[in-house]
């Protein structure tokens, strides 16, 4: 949420500064901003409400603004309404400071007021203004910035990955982070800070994370680096090794639909280095079988469409482990005193590795004892640093807000996971681990089959896309799967959509199926087959309009009652959502696409969210 870039060095900066922002979009898009420090014109701020190409043509591209060090900000809103003057940077009274901030200043009303009582007017309704003008008191009560730095964090309470230029200071800029992700770049002659990796890639592929606590002075000929009681720190440093093209179009006219097509190969890259002689390996894990064992109940949380993953991985984990699973809301798990222990195994799931939730739900179980093992996307995220164990998804750099390949590679790993301990403890039987085995060998091109065929979907998209209300129906595994496909549609298409139990509906919701109501029946799930087709028939009798997915074995009879059916290729039933999800995937993008949506960068949202 919110993206942070910096650079210094021999180059002009502002350019460099937009590159990056345009790549941070993702985090926030509501306005965008710079501050540029150059000796001939001093501390100049140019910030615009907007997609950042309102900036851009502000600034001619960059053209327009002078100096070979600066910072900038993409927003997504939090306090203050998205418009010119609550846009980041934000500059200190004197405009001796300017500020860059992502995350959130829990106690800013109170230094708010402080500062106005000592004659301090504020110009925007932002948490983060304090941050500046709060430097600009201790830097003019100290006369050394970085004195004036170590005050404002001791005060500040809450979230922050920051970035402050200071007009005094013309060869440095600082940064400070805490629970909000910052990463450092070493460049040759040129140093920088980002929110995330893609926004400097072009640039350097060296890098090292910046810790809670740590200060860091960013200079074009290195960086030092300072943890909370001011001793400097020598970082480790990481090398990028992804693709630079992984981060753009590739010829696709959306993200997200480069990154559905993307599934098959992000898939195949999670399981490959896992699978080993017909068996599922995770080197990376330290977890011994013992302790597996000892683990009673396994806890699955995340956010979004990770948690959906973990309503999957609900019913397909009991299946295989024959022990309690439960997925929950990261954001309700953190406030319900949850029954976790030392025997508990916490799931935690997300792409990002950054959402706050899901971050403080992992520190919650972590503090009571709970083993923590994560499903992470990014390496080096928050969340992959404080668990236990890590599994890596291996998706690549994920750009469209709406996920769709970073969903397909947790699920993936979720149920090799599942997998792997069902062998330790003795639950999947040998003849079954083979099946899921070979099953998971043919996954990826499965996926490639269902991609291949998109024309009927594309159709349905043509005629339904007017439709105002939608609802998902299924049961079991195609009832998490319908929470998947029921969000990636209201996420980008606007429409508003739910995704029900099957069995659920004639306890209320049928009560709103009306003639031409769009119900999207999800009949993936064989063991339920005919139980769903009852659903099926009840909704039809009520006027419903019907979309039906099945898999190839039940098409045809599936055709006798539905006109609209699409279909997956036949697969293990734990392996069903992993086709399944494909077709809504596509539904959803051409239904978006249809209705003239932003596809990559739907309204309100953002693809990682670090408020609460
Ligand atoms: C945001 C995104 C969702 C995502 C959720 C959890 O809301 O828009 O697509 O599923 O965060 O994100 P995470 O990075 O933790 O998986």
């Amino acid at each position: 949420m919110c993206g942070i870039v910096g650079y210094i060095g021999h180059e002009q900066a502002a350019p460099i500064l937009l590159d990056g922002l345009e790549r941070l979009e993702y985090r926030g898009y509501d306005s965008a901003g710079i501050a540029v420090l150059s000796p001939e014109q001093g501390l100049q701020v140019k910030k615009a409400k907007g997609r950042l190409k309102v900036l851009k043509a502000l600034v001619d591209d960059g053209k327009a603004v002078e100096g070979t060090l600066g910072i900038g900000h993409t927003r997504w809103a939090t306090h203050g309404q998205p418009n010119d003057v609550n846009s980041h940077p934000h500059l200190s009274q004197d405009r001796s400071v300017a500020v860059v901030h992502n995350g959130i200043i829990e106690n800013y009303v109170e230094i708010k007021e402080f500062l106005m009582g000592e004659g301090v007017q504020f110009r925007s309704e932002t948490d983060t203004e304090v941050v500046a003008q709060l430097l600009e008191y201790h830097y003019k009560q100290t006369g050394d910035i970085m004195q004036a730095v170590y005050r404002v964090l001791h005060r500040i309470e809450g979230a922050y990955a920051l970035g402050i230029l200071c007009a005094d200071l013309p060869d440095a800029f600082i940064a400070a982070r805490k629970d909000a992700p910052l990463l450092l770049g070493y460049g040759e002659g040129c140093s920088f800070i980002a929110s995330d990796v893609t926004a400097i890639i072009r640039h350097t592929r060296e890098v090292s994370y910046m810790e809670d606590g740590e200060v860091a002075v960013v200079r074009a000929d290195g960086i030092r680096v300072y943890n909370a009681l001011g001793q400097s720190v020598e970082k480790e440093h990481s090398f990028i090794d992804w693709d630079v093209s992984a981060a753009e179009k590739g010829g696709y006219a959306h993200f997200m639909f480069k990154e559905i097509m993307e599934q098959p190969d992000a898939v195949r890259k999670t399981i490959s280095p896992r699978l080993r002689d017909r068996r599922v390996v995770f080197d990376e894990l330290k977890i011994t079988p013992e302790e597996i064992r000892r683990m009673q109940r396994i806890v699955i949380v995340a956010c979004g469409s990770s948690y959906h993953v973990g309503m999957v991985g609900k019913y397909n984990l009991e299946r295989l482990l024959r022990r309690p699973v439960e997925a929950m809301l990261a954001s309700e798990f953190r406030y319900c005193d949850p029954l976790v222990d030392e025997n508990t195994l916490v799931i935690v799931i997300s792409q990002s590795g950054e959402t706050l939730d899901t971050m403080a739900a992992l520190r919650q179980a972590k503090a009571l004892g709970a083993r923590i093992l994560s499903i992470v996307n990014v390496v080096g995220s928050s969340i992959a640093r404080e668990s236990d164990e890590v599994l890596y998804t291996w998706a690549g750099p994920e750009i469209a807000v709406a996920t769709t390949k970073a969903y397909s590679t947790q699920l993936v790993l979720l149920n090799m996971l599942g997998l792997y301990m069902g062998d330790i403890l003795g639950s999947v039987q040998p003849a079954e681990y083979a099946r899921i085995v070979e099953e998971l060998q043919a996954l990826p091109a499965k996926m490639e089959e269902v991609l291949e065929n998109t024309e009927r979907i594309k159709y349905l998209a043509s005629r339904y896309f007017n439709h105002s209300s939608i609802f998902f129906i299924g049961r079991n595994l195609d009832y998490a799967l319908g929470l998947e496909g029921s969000l990636k549609l209201k996420e980008i298409s606007y429409i508003h959509c739910e995704a029900y139990a099957a069995g659920e509906l004639k306890h209320g919701t049928i009560s709103l199926i009306e003639d031409g109501t769009l119900v999207v029946a999800l009949c993936t799930y064989a063991p339920l087959f005919d139980k769903s087709l009852s659903n099926i028939v009840e909704v039809k009798a009520r006027g419903a309009d019907l979309v039906a997915l099945t898999d190839d074995s039940h098409k045809d009879e599936l055709r006798k009652t539905v006109e609209n059916v699409l279909s997956i290729p036949d697969t293990h039933t734990i392996f069903k959502p992993s086709l399944g999800v494909i077709p809504l995937q596509i539904f959803s993008y051409y239904m978006a696409l249809q209705r003239g949506c932003d596809i990559d960068k739907p309204r309100n949202l953002a693809k990682s969210v670090t408020v609460e």
